[in-house]
C-alpha cells in the first residue's frame, strides 16, 4: 500500500471511504530512463483520502482513522460495492466539430480511401465549413454535449484539438470553445493547436505560403493567446510533408508551444523521426510504424500513442503493433482519437475494449495505457493517472467486481461516480 511518509498524519476533505478495490500501481512509470511496469495491483477493502484534491493517503478501509485526520467538515464518500480506478485520460481528440459526415462514413463502408475523400474536398474540410459556417456559442454546445458523453464514461482529463477552422479567426474560434468547455465543467482540458491539420481548398495551390503562415503568423498569435499547450500537425500524403511539419513544430517549440505529431498513420514518412528528433512530447496513432520506428523510440521520451477506434472505424487491415511496442520497453499511451470522420468511438470504455480485442492489450495493459501512460502524453504523468499519495484525486469508480470488466463488457458503462480533484462530478458525497 502507498502510504504519506511525512511522519505527520495528514488532514483530509473528502473521502472515498470502504470500496470494494482500487487498482494502484506499484511502479508508476515516471519519463524518460524509467522502466516500464505493467503490473497492476487490485486491492481490497481500501479507503482513498484527499486534501484540496490532491490525495494524501491511500490504505486498508480499517486503518484510515490511523493515518488520517479527520475534521469536523471532511466529506466522506461511501464506496462500498465499488471499484476506483484512476480517471481515465484521453489524450488525443478532436472533440471540437460540427456538422455531419455520416455518407463518407458509408462511402469508406463501400470503399472509397479516406485519403481519397480528403483530396476531393471532403473529410477535414468539410468540417472546416461547419466549423467557419456557425458561432462560437453553437459548436459550444455541440461540444459540451459530447464531452458529458466522455465524462459519463469515467474520462476526468481529455486533449481536444483544433484542426476545423484553418484559417486565424477560425481556429482561434475553436481555442475559445476549448477555453469555455475548461470553465464550464470540471474535467481537466488540454487544448492543442492543429492549424496543420489539411490545406485548405482555397491554399492548395501554395501550401508552401500557408506553412509559412502559420509559422510566422498563427503559431505567435495562438502562443500569445495563452489558450493552447501542444501544437500538433498531421503528416501525411495529402497533408504536411516532413520538411513543412518540422518547420511547424519548431516554430512551436520557439514560442513555447509543445510538440505532438499524427504519424504513420497510412504512410511511413518519418514523422516518428522527426517526433524523436525535436524532442515531442508524443507521436501519435503509428499504425504502420513497423521495427525501425520502434527501435527510434525507444529511450526517446517521446510516448507513442496508438488510437485502436480509427483503425477499427477505418476498416483497416491491421492494427498498430502494441505488442512490439510494449516488447520493446515503451510506455504506450491509447486514446480514443474521437472525430467526426476517422473514428466516432467515444469515451474511455469502448477504447479499452479494442485496445484488447484489435492490439492484444491484455486488462491491465490497457488500463495504464489509458490513464498514466496517456496522463504522460500530455506531459502529466506525475500529476494525474494513478492513484498514489501525491497526485491529484481523480477516480473513476465502477459498479464493477474487477478493472477487468471494463474492457470485457463492450460498449457497457459501469460508471457510477467520477472524482475530478477530489469532487464527485455527477452526484453529492
Ligand atoms: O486523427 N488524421 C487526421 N485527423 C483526424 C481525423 C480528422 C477528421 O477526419 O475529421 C485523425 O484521424
Ligand atoms: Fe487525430
Amino acid at each position: 500500500m502507498i502510504k504519506n511518509d511525512s511522519g505527520t498524519i495528514p488532514v483530509a476533505d473528502f473521502i472515498v471511504h470502504n470500496l470494494d478495490s482500487a487498482v494502484l500501481f506499484p511502479q508508476p512509470y515516471r519519463g524518460r530512463g524509467t522502466p516500464v511496469s505493467w503490473l497492476v495491483e487490485e486491492h481490497k477493502n481500501v479507503s482513498i483520502a484527499s486534501c484540496e484534491g490532491r490525495i494524501v493517503w491511500v490504505g486498508p478501509a480499517a486503518d484510515l482513522t490511523q493515518n488520517v485526520e479527520i475534521a469536523e467538515d471532511t466529506k466522506f464518500f461511501n464506496g462500498s460495492g465499488l471499484l476506483a480506478v484512476p480517471g481515465f485520460v484521453d489524450s488525443h481528440t478532436h472533440l471540437v466539430y460540427a456538422g455531419d459526415r455520416s455518407d463518407e462514413f458509408e462511402m469508406r463502408v463501400q470503399g472509397r480511401s479516406y485519403l481519397d475523400i480528403l483530396a476531393a474536398g471532403g473529410g477535414i474540410l468539410r468540417t472546416t465549413s461547419a466549423i467557419r459556417n456557425l458561432s462560437e456559442d453553437d459548436i459550444f454546445v455541440r461540444s459540451a454535449e459530447r464531452l458529458e458523453l466522455v465524462m459519463k464514461t469515467g474520462v476526468s482529463t481529455i486533449e481536444i484539438k483544433t484542426g476545423y477552422g484553418l484559417d486565424l479567426d477560425n481556429e482561434m474560434k475553436m481555442l475559445r470553445v476549448i477555453d469555455r468547455l475548461r470553465n464550464a465543467y470540471p474535467a481537466r482540458i488540454v487544448a492543442t493547436f492543429m492549424g496543420a491539420h489539411a490545406v485548405p481548398a482555397d491554399r492548395r495551390e501554395n501550401p508552401e505560403d500557408f506553412v509559412k503562415e502559420i509559422c510566422d503568423v498563427w503559431i505567435p498569435a495562438v502562443a500569445k493567446s495563452g489558450l493552447a499547450d501542444f501544437n500538433d500537425v498531421f503528416t501525411e500524403n495529402k497533408a504536411f510533408s516532413v520538411a513543412q511539419s518540422r518547420r511547424i513544430l519548431e516554430a512551436g517549440l520557439k514560442h513555447g508551444l509543445k510538440a505532438k505529431i499524427h504519424a504513420d498513420e497510412v504512410n511511413v514518412l518519418g514523422g516518428v523521426d522527426l517526433a524523436v528528433e525535436l524532442g515531442a512530447t508524443s507521436a501519435d496513432h503509428l499504425l504502420m510504424t513497423g521495427e525501425a520506428g520502434i527501435s527510434r523510440l525507444v529511450d526517446s521520451g517521446v510516448i507513442p500513442t496508438v488510437l485502436p477506434g480509427t483503425s477499427t472505424y477505418l476498416m483497416e487491415a491491421h492494427h498498430a503493433n502494441a505488442r512490439k511496442m510494449i516488447e520493446a520497453g515503451l510506455p504506450l499511451a491509447v486514446a480514443s482519437d474521437h472525430n467526426p470522420g476517422s473514428c466516432q468511438f467515444l469515451g474511455a470504455g469502448i477504447i479499452q475494449s479494442l485496445a484488447m480485442l484489435q492490439l492484444k492489450m491484455s486488462a491491465s495493459e490497457a488500463l495504464i495505457a489509458g490513464t498514466l501512460h496517456a496522463a504522460h502524453a500530455l506531459d502529466l504523468g506525475n500529476e494525474i493517472g494513478a492513484i498514489e499519495a501525491g497526485r491529484r484525486m481523480d477516480l473513476a469508480l465502477f459498479a464493477l467486481d474487477s478493472y477487468r470488466q471494463i474492457g470485457y463488457q463492450v460498449g457497457q458503462n459501469g460508471l457510477y461516480e467520477l472524482i475530478i480533484d477530489g469532487v464527485p462530478v455527477f452526484g453529492e458525497p
